[in-house]
């Protein structure tokens, strides 16, 4: 009887938190990324959402330009956003395997086009961003903690392959990277962050963590426009500006290159996702990754059909509510300074 009473209070309390709009527990977040124009953007979309978006760190890695850069356009971000609580760990200067690649001609030779960069005031948090990932999911409440990958993976996989145990750590990792329908952005049949370090995606791929895709496939979805663009500087803040002035510099490249209206903000999707899955559809897929010599270097295939009759080992998305994802941006930024 007394059980009865007590589950019917409970009952009672979660319903009128329910309808008070009791807000879900913060995602508990780490952001690896190799800033670059769209991890900036990223950052400041994840930075300007704190009441769903516990940032424990930004790690960076080699990728669109050196490790220096993106360390620094990665302090350049937290400061700009006015979070410079976040550390920022510096992880790997170079891809497992694969002799280095990098994307100066897209993001510039800063890794930051359309804005001038200066070193921020606050440094590196001390230490490596490998070991801060080991010391962190290892010691972290099972399937607690959510990585957002806006780069190539070698930081999680070398944390994964030093310490495979830390998956028990990981709730779940969302990826930008991969093509599967648009075709490659890199060579016809890779994309970037697959082609920098395919030998680290397949670690991450096969440590079984739940994993999540926004291949270009979905990103060539959600492209600016001149409008989308004015939404964002109405709103003229410091951010906004600077949002503007980066996506200006580097949509240019892949709008002459694909004759597409307006330019992917890659990462960005994948901050979104985690704000407003809503926005996202797609299927549990098999993937693989190709990580052999050859024109298919990088190359990720996918088994949208279930030919294989394999079980499925990631979620990929392909479409992308393009006007909602701009909104949301917008409403985030407007928060910043
Ligand atoms: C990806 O490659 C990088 O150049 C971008 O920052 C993004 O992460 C898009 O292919
Ligand atoms: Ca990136």
């Amino acid at each position: 009887m007394l059980n009865c009473a007590k589950r019917l209070l409970q009952g009672v309390l979660l319903m009128s938190m329910l309808s008070a709009g009791a807000q879900a527990a913060p995602i508990d977040l780490i952001i690896d990324t190799d800033p670059g124009a769209d991890d900036v953007v990223a950052l400041f979309l994840a930075m300007a959402s704190p009441d769903e978006l516990k940032i424990r760190a930004i790690t960076t890695v080699a990728g669109n330009v050196r490790l220096e850069k993106t360390s620094r356009n990665a302090r350049l971000a937290r400061e700009w956003a006015g979070r410079e609580e976040i550390p920022v760990y510096a992880g790997a200067p170079r891809p497992l395997l694969r002799t280095p690649i990098y994307a100066a001609d897209i993001h510039g030779e800063e890794g930051l086009p359309g804005v001038a960069v200066s070193e921020p005031q606050k440094g590196l948090a001390n230490g490596n961003a490998v070991r801060y990932l080991i010391d962190t999911l290892s010691s972290a409440k099972p399937h607690s903690i959510t990585v957002a990958m806006l780069g190539p993976q070698t930081n999680l996989a070398l944390a994964l392959i030093e310490a495979p145990e830390i998956v028990n750590g990981i709730k779940e990792v969302i990826v930008m990277g991969g093509a599967h329908f648009n075709g490659g952005n890199i060579t016809p049949v890779a994309e970037f962050n697959l082609f920098a370090d395919p030998h680290a995606a397949e670690v991450v791929l096969k440590s079984g963590v739940k994993l999540t895709y926004l291949p270009l496939d979905v990103t060539h979805k959600v492209l600016t426009s001149e409008a989308r663009l004015k939404q964002i500087a109405d709103l003229n803040n410091a951010a906004s500006k600077r949002v503007v002035d980066i996506l200006n510099a580097y949509v240019k490249a892949d709008m002459k290159h694909y004759g597409i209206p307006g330019g992917p903000v890659h990462d960005t999707t994948v901050i979104a996702y985690l704000l407003k899955p809503e926005l996202f559809t797609g299927r549990q897929v098999f993937m693989q990754v190709d990580s052999r010599d050859g024109p298919t270097f990088g190359q990720t295939i996918t088994d949208w059909y279930g030919t294989l009759k394999q079980p499925g080992n990631v979620t990929w998305i392909t479409e992308g509510d393009a006007q909602g994802f701009f909104d949301l941006l917008s409403a985030r930024l407007a928060r910043l300074p």
